[in-house]
């Protein structure tokens, strides 16, 4: 057994996030299409004879929380408690994609601590038991194991692998604050009030242009039912959306709950203009391009 492992976990955007009227349990039923880009956090687990500790570098580092309320950690613990064991690691996390941003970056770090405490310690877990420790951690976190593109419902967690005919080019704008899930969602409630909501079904032809691989007909197609709530809470999104839009990108919109931007652009050279025209704009924090989809949470060579 080797002395540590580290496994490479993918950012998403979601090209379609339909989202219906809360449940019971205060989660929304969802029709959510994620997509894997090319933006990740590397997490590495190693033996700690001190117990499970987490650290992080990167440059939001500081925005991690570095206690048991790391999915990371949940991670370790829950797998551990599986298989009757104590989760004695240290994870690192090596963080890139950007914090509390909508593109799954604490989720990633849940998927990517399992399959690295799963390897480490030899547990040899199936799949789905996996999937169904992913699933328990968070609404997103199966997607981040699994990568490529994928239909979500229930809460998102229950997932449909889904084609794609081609790689689709996009750049993201970091926000300079983040933005809480839950609290977009409760915005969401807010201005849904006295409206009928109808059920989330994902959109055929935003199916179609995915398996494809048409960037024309999938920047026709996307849509984000929380992007309303993310602008209503964050309104200085607008400019950062009609700078990316005015620089030739072919759709933009929020991802996920946000704060950070997605343009789709129609090949990696007009991503790099609409890159350096959000650069100079004035609207956002940072900006990086990356394509998708990529392979979700993997083990890298030792
Ligand atoms: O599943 P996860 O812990 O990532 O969800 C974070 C929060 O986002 C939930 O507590 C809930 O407020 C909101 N949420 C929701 N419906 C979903 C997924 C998340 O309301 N389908």
């Amino acid at each position: 057994m080797s002395a540590s492992v580290t496994v490479r976990v993918p950012a998403k955007v979601n090209v379609q996030l339909a989202v219906g009227a809360a449940r019971p349990d205060g989660f929304h039923d969802l029709a959510n299409v994620f997509l894997a880009v090319g933006l990740y956090d590397e997490v590495t687990v190693t033996p700690s004879p001190d117990g499970l500790r987490v650290t992080c570098d990167g440059p939001d580092a500081d925005q991690v929380p570095l206690d048991r309320t790391n999915l990371a950690a949940r991670a370790a613990e829950s797998l551990a408690a599986r298989y009757g064991r104590t989760p004695d690691v240290h994870l690192h996390i090596a963080k890139d994609i950007p914090v509390a941003g909508g593109m799954a970056g604490g989720s990633a770090d849940g998927a990517g601590a399992l399959l690295a405490c799963d390897a480490l310690w030899g547990t040899r877990a199936s799949r789905e038991e996996l999937l169904d420790i992913c699933a328990e951690l968070g609404s997103d976190v199966p997607f981040s194991l699994v990568g490529g593109a994928a239909l979500g419902t229930g809460r998102g967690e229950r997932l449909r692998t889904l084609d794609v005919g081609g790689a689709f080019h996009w750049v993201f704008a970091m926000a300079g604050r983040g933005l809480s899930t839950p609290a977009v969602f409760r915005e969401f409630d807010r201005l849904a009030e006295g409206t009928d909501i109808p059920e989330p079904v994902a959109s055929q032809p935003l199916l179609d242009a995915l398996a494809k691989g048409d960037p024309d007909a999938l920047a026709a197609a996307v849509s984000n039912d929380l992007q309303p709530a993310a602008l209503s809470l964050f309104p200085e999104l607008t400019d950062t959306l009609a700078a990316g839009r005015g620089a030739g990108a072919l759709t933009a919109l929020v991802s996920g709950s946000g704060p950070t931007t997605a343009f789709l652009a129609r090949d990696p050279e007009s991503a790099e203009k609409v890159a350096e025209t959000l650069r100079s704009s004035g609207t956002c924090r940072a900006v990086r391009t990356a394509s998708g989809p990529v392979p979700g949470a993997t083990v890298l060579p030792a």
